[in-house]
Order: C-alpha cells, then structure tokens, then sequence
C-alpha cells in the first residue's frame, strides 16, 4: 500500500518515457496516470450506484454476461470493491467514497472470525487496512487485530506456514492433499507485518517470516518459476506434492501466481530491509520481464505455458498485479523496474483493456481470468482486477510527481 522512498534516477526515466512516447500509438501517448484515475473514479461511480441498488458487492460478470456479486457467505474477493473506494476516496478526497467502503466492507466484518478461511489477508487488508491507513479509525484497528489472529489460528510451526486451503469439503477434498499452501497467501504477510507494527507484538512479523522464508524453499522452480500449490505433511513439514489449482499443469508457470510472488516478496522488503526478499522479488520480476512468450503490451497470457499461445485468454488482473508490485519494487532496487511497470499500466489503460464510459458492466478492466481449470471467469472483468489497477496507477502518480520534484530541485 505504502511507497516511502524514491530514487534519484528521474532525468533517465523522464528522458525514457519522452523517447517511448514519441513512439507509440495516440490512446498511449495520451496517458497520464490522473486521466485514467479520473476515468476509474467515473467509471466506478457507476459500478457504485448499481452496488448501492442491489446492496451487494460486485465481483465480476458471469457465464450469461449478468453481474456475478461476492457470495454471501465468505467470499475472497469481498474486499477489493471497498478497497477500489477507499483509493477513490484518497484520490479525490471525496467523503462519498469513504461511506461507500465503509458501507460495503461492513457487510463482511463478521467473517474475521471464520477460522475456516486463508483469505483474510487479502479480505480485511484491502479493506479495513486501507480505511485505518486513510482515517485512523480505531474500530478498524481491532477489525484487523480480530483477522490477524484468525489467521494466525491457521499456522503451522511444523511446516511454518499458514495453512491455505481446507481439505474436509469442496473440490479441494479431491487432491489428495493434507495441508496445501498456495503462492496467493504471500498476499497474507502484509496484513501480519502491518498488525506488529501498529500493536508493537512481534508474534505477527514472527509467522509471516516463517511463511516467506518456506514458500521462498519450496515453491520456486531453479528459474524463478513458481508452484501454484505445495502440499505438505502436517507432523513433518515435509513436501508432498508439487501442483497447481488454476494453473494449466503442475509443472506450468500460471501467471498470476507469479504476479503475487513479486508482489509479496517486494512487501517483505518493505517490513523486514532483509536483502534476501528484495533479490528475490527482482529475480521474479525479471523472469516476467524476459520471459519469451510475455507478448509485446506486458500483458501475460493466464499461464506462461498455456498451450494454444498466442490464442489464449489474457489476463489483465495478473498483469495490474505485476505493475503495481513493479513500481514499489523501482523505489528499492538498484534495477529499473519503472520502464516495465508504466509500459503495462499504459497498455491496461488502452482501449484494449479499459472498458468504455458504462460498459463492461462498469468494471474498469477487461480480460482477465479467474480460473480455466475450473471454467469459472474467463475473459471478464474482476474486482481485483481493478483494485490492483487503482493501485498501480496512485503509485505511478506518486513516483511521477516525485520524480518532477527532484529533477526541479536538481536544476
Ligand atoms: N486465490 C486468488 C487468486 O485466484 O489469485
């Protein structure tokens, strides 16, 4: 969420851009990070009115093209539209975009308590976390307390991760697998980091470290790919299998997990300066970066091993995912991950990607991907497609502005 630091290298990435600029198509050269906030603000002002009707939480569109809500029981992707509102309400400091995240991210306060869950991380951080950055409302605090240590409930100092899946029901009882981790949950650590800083009780940053040092073991491949799933042994902590859920194949690289390993890695740097995190987060970047079937906009296929490439689906959430992670990334590394990010974010905002004024069912983005293997969201909008656009674009605004600074008092 946070980007403290900038580095002094803006003349070079100015003097860049001007020169990519010079070369690209109109729509490209016509973007500036607050055009296409302003366009996400009108654009989800519409999304907003059609929420408040319904009262419920848009997610994506469906099989038949309807709007598809968040389930009403726990649904992992419950945050991101209250989250998607309160970067609104930041951008444009307007209070209707604080009601309506506190609004919509009360309706799922109660799950901080279901133990049965992984997602918490990213259902409360996105949203709760967000309002206690922006406000510093106390309520909120304990709303985050409360899922930290639900979450916490779910760590296992034998395998020292937190557990993702449950495997009594659903299809996850038929994988044969006994305590599964997926490369998603690394979102979970900024939740526990943030809970040690602002309670002082290390016992958070503790299990989160445990959980990015094993993850950091087990589920990179030599080249920096990554496992979707590993499947441990409870007693021992030994691996049992080496899978996927969403991705094409065990043994494929499916994008967004990708997306999140440069992501969660970069937030460990963050909490913890620990090198070892920051090198680890490059070198998963840089596979995306110099991956040869990345196609020429910075916007992945779902997997990097899909079989029909060029003729699969994209994914627009994996790619908003990479950008926004990128762009902190840029402010501690000694590499240029600025060029990659603001090329993808200029693509996302393309008419390729970004919807019209009311279409799309008013999502932002266009073309991303939920989960082929289990024919669900293909080719759609998605909640956190937008949120991590959002992101991605307040941050580039952020290092812009920063960047013009410096070079105004260099001069
Ligand atoms: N479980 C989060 C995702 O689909 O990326």
């Amino acid at each position: 969420m946070r980007i403290s630091t900038i580095k002094k290298c803006g003349l070079l990435m100015m003097i860049s851009t001007l020169v990519l600029s010079a070369c690209q198509s109109k729509d490209e050269a016509d973007f500036t990070p607050d055009k296409a906030l302003h366009f996400a603000s009108k654009q989800t002002n519409r999304l907003l009115a059609v929420a408040v009707k319904a009262d419920k939480i848009p997610r994506t569109i469906d099989a038949k093209g309807d709007m598809h809500w968040t389930h009403d029981g726990f649904d992992w992707t419950e945050g991101f539209f209250p989250g998607s509102c309160w970067y609104l309400f930041e951008y444009t400091n307007n209070k209707k975009w604080q009601e309506a995240a506190e609004h919509f991210q009360q309706k799922f306060e109660d799950h901080r308590l279901l133990p049965y869950y992984h997602d918490l991380g990213f259902v409360f951080n996105c949203s709760y976390g967000n309002g206690y950055r922006l406000t510093g409302n106390e309520h909120y605090k304990q709303m985050l307390i409360d899922a930290g240590n639900t979450l916490l409930g779910r760590f296992n100092p034998n395998v020292g991760c937190i557990r993702s899946w449950d495997v009594d029901k659903g299809w996850q009882s038929k994988r044969g697998w006994e305590f599964p981790v997926i490369i998603d949950n690394m979102m979970n650590l900024e939740l526990l980091f943030e809970l040690s800083d602002i309670t002082g009780d290390a016992k958070y940053a503790q299990v989160a470290i445990s959980h990015a040092d094993v993850t950091m073991k087990n589920h990179f491949r030599n080249d920096m790919s990554s496992y979707h799933v590993i499947d441990y042994d409870s007693i021992t902590g030994e691996v049992r299998n080496r899978h996927t859920a969403q991705g094409f194949a065990h043994e494929s690289e499916w994008a967004r997990g990708q997306a999140w390993g440069i992501y969660g890695y970069t937030l460990c740097y963050r909490y913890t300066k620990n090198p070892k995190y920051l090198k680890q987060a490059e070198k998963i970047a840089d596979y995306i970066i110099n991956h040869p079937d990345l196609p020429a906009d910075g916007i992945p296929y779902w997997d990097y091993d899909a079989p029909q490439i060029p003729n699969e689906p994209r994914d627009a959430s994996a790619a908003a995912i990479t950008a926004s992670a990128m762009l902190e990334l840029h402010t501690y590394s000694q590499k240029d991950y600025f060029t990659e990010a603001r090329r993808i974010i200029e693509s996302l905002a393309s008419d390729n990607y970004t919807a019209k004024h009311g279409q799309n069912h008013n999502f932002i983005l266009k073309h991303s991907v939920g989960s082929i293997p289990h024919n669900n969201e293909i080719d759609v909008p998605l909640n956190y497609a937008d949120y991590y656009y959002i992101e991605a674009l307040l941050r580039l605004k952020n290092t812009e502005e920063k960047q013009t600074m410096n070079i105004a008092q260099s001069n």
